[in-house]
C-alpha cells in the first residue's frame, strides 16, 4: 500500500475524491472502480448463486480508516446498512493508533467436523476404538480432500466425547467423533463437510454404531483470533471529560455487561457492528462468524461480553478481545463476489488468519466508541446526525441539500420523514 490509513479530513471529501483516494491507496484499476460503482453482481450472476432471484439488495460499501495493528496499516472495508458504524469504527481506531496500535494472534486455521454416532453397544470401547485407529480416520480423510493435504492442510487429529444419558432421555446417549481439519486460507465449510461425510462409514465400522448428523461446529474454538490495546487516559480526554473519567466509564460499561446478559447482548451486538460488515464486505459468511461469536461467549455457563476492559497498574485502558475467527481470502463467496475481491486488494492481508485478526482489531474498536460513548454522553447525539442525514435521504433529498436538511432537523430536534419532507417541499417552493 502507498499510503498509509490515517487520511486527514476524509470524511469531508466528496464521493468521488474518496474514491480517488482509496484507489490511489490500495492501486485499484478502472474497472475495479466500475465495479464499486456498480454493485459487483449482475442479475445472472446472483441468478446461479441463491435459488428464485428476482432481482438484487445493495448495501453500502464504505472504508474505515487509522487502523494501525502490528505497526502494519489497513484501510478497512465494511459493508454496512447502519449509519455512523464506520465513522465509530475510524474514530476508535485513530484513538488507538495514537497509543501504538493494535497486536495481535490468532490460532491455525482449525475448525472442527462433527459426526453424530448412536446405538453403540458399549460406548467406552467404541470411544476407544476410534481413538486406537485415528490415524486410519485423518489418511481417509486426506484422501478425500488431498489438495488440502498438499498444501499442508487436511485432517490433524480426532477427539472422541461421550455425551448424555439414555437413563434420563431415550434419545440422548451419542458419541460425538471430532475430525479436526486445518484449512488454512479457507473458510472451509464445504471441505469439512465431505470429509466427515467420507469418513461416516468407516466411524460406522469402527464403532458398531449408527452415525447420523456429520456437519461442520460453528463454535470454531480452535481457530479463535485474538487483539490488545492498551489506551493512555490522555488519549481519550474530551473537552468536557477528562481521560481518567472516561476510562472509570469504561470500566463500569464493562462489568455491567459481564454481570448482565441483557446488557452483554446489546455489548456484545456493538462489536459485531464492527466485525459484521467486514466479514460481509470479504465475502465470508457472517451468520457463521455470528453463531461461533455467541456460543464463545456462553463457553463458561452464562453469556459474556466478548470483550474485556481493565485498567492496568499505571492508568491505562487494556481492551482485549477473543473470538473464534472461521474467514477465509480463497473459495466460496471470497470468489463469487466480484467486491469481494477489491474488498481484500484494499485491506492487502496476505492470509486467512491476517484477515481473522484485522476482523477482530475492528471488533474491539467498536465496541470501544459504542461503551465510551455509552459512559459518557451517550450515543444519540452522534448518532442522530448520521440519522438524520439517511431520514433527509429517504424523504427524496439529494446531493447537498441532503446535509441541509439532516441540519434543520436536528436544530427542530425532530428527525422524522415527513418533517424532512415539509423542509424539501419548502426549499422547493422558495426556488420557484
Ligand atoms: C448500536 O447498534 C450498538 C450499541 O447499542 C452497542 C452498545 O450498546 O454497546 C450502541
Amino acid at each position: 500500500m502507498k499510503n498509509n490509513s490515517r487520511i486527514s479530513g476524509f470524511y469531508k471529501f466528496n464521493l468521488k475524491e474518496k474514491i480517488e483516494k482509496i484507489s490511489e491507496c490500495a492501486n485499484l484499476t478502472k474497472e475495479d472502480i466500475e465495479v464499486l460503482k456498480t454493485g459487483g453482481l449482475s442479475l445472472e450472476k446472483a441468478d446461479k448463486v441463491i435459488e428464485n432471484v428476482i432481482g438484487l439488495f445493495n448495501l453500502p460499501f464504505g472504508v474505515a480508516l487509522n487502523f494501525l495493528i502490528n505497526n502494519k496499516d489497513y484501510i478497512i472495508p465494511m459493508t454496512v446498512e447502519e449509519p455512523s458504524v464506520v465513522a465509530a469504527a475510524s474514530h476508535a481506531a485513530k484513538i488507538i493508533r495514537d497509543c501504538g496500535g493494535f497486536v495481535t494472534d490468532s490460532d491455525e486455521s482449525i475448525m472442527i467436523g462433527q459426526i453424530q454416532v448412536v446405538n453403540c453397544e458399549n460406548f467406552e470401547e467404541s470411544k476407544q476404538e476410534i481413538l486406537e485407529r485415528k490415524d486410519e480416520i485423518i489418511n481417509l480423510a486426506n484422501k478425500i480432500e488431498p489438495q488440502m493435504f498438499k498444501r499442508g492442510g487436511g485432517a490433524k487429529d480426532v477427539e472422541v466425547r461421550i455425551l448424555g444419558d439414555k437413563k434420563v432421555y431415550p434419545y440422548s446417549k451419542m458419541l460425538i467423533v471430532h475430525l479436526l481439519i486445518d484449512v488454512k486460507d479457507a473458510m472451509g465449510a464445504n471441505l469439512i463437510n465431505s470429509m466427515v461425510e467420507g469418513v461416516s462409514s468407516l466411524i460406522e465400522e469402527i464403532s458398531h454404531g449408527k452415525v447420523y448428523l456429520k456437519i461442520l461446529s460453528n463454535l470454531t474454538d480452535k481457530r479463535l483470533a485474538r487483539a490488545k490495546t492498551i489506551i493512555f487516559p490522555k488519549a481519550l480526554q474530551t473537552k468536557d471529560y477528562r481521560g481518567e473519567e472516561i476510562i472509570e466509564g469504561i470500566l463500569q460499561a464493562y462489568y455491567f455487561a459481564y454481570l448482565d446478559p441483557y446488557r452483554a447482548s446489546t455489548h456484545n451486538k456493538g462489536v459485531m457492528n464492527g466485525i459484521d460488515p467486514v466479514v460481509i464486505a470479504t465475502g465470508n459468511d457472517w451468520r457463521a462468524i455470528e453463531a461461533g461469536a455467541h456460543a464463545y461467549a456462553c463457553r463458561k455457563g452464562n453469556y459474556l461480553p466478548l470483550t474485556t476492559w481493565e485498567r492496568d497498574d499505571i492508568g491505562n485502558l487494556v481492551g482485549y478481545i477473543e473470538i473464534p475467527m472461521a474467514v477465509g481470502i480463497v473459495g466460496g463467496a471470497t470468489k463469487l463476489h466480484p467486491i469481494s475481491q477489491i474488498a481484500l486488494k484494499i485491506l492487502g492481508v496476505k492470509s486467512a488468519r491476517e484477515l481473522g485478526e484485522v476482523i477482530a482489531c475492528v471488533g474491539l474498536a467498536q465496541n470501544l466508541t459504542a461503551i465510551k460513548a455509552l459512559a459518557t454522553e451517550g450515543i444519540q447525539r452522534g448518532h442522530m446526525a448520521l440519522h438524520a442525514r439517511s431520514v433527509a435521504l429517504t424523504a427524496g433529498a439529494k446531493g447537498e441539500i441532503v446535509d441541509i436538511i439532516a441540519k434543520e432537523l436536528i436544530n427542530q430536534k425532530n428527525i422524522k420523514v415527513d418533517k424532512a419532507k415539509e423542509i424539501l417541499e419548502n426549499m422547493l417552493q422558495s426556488k420557484i
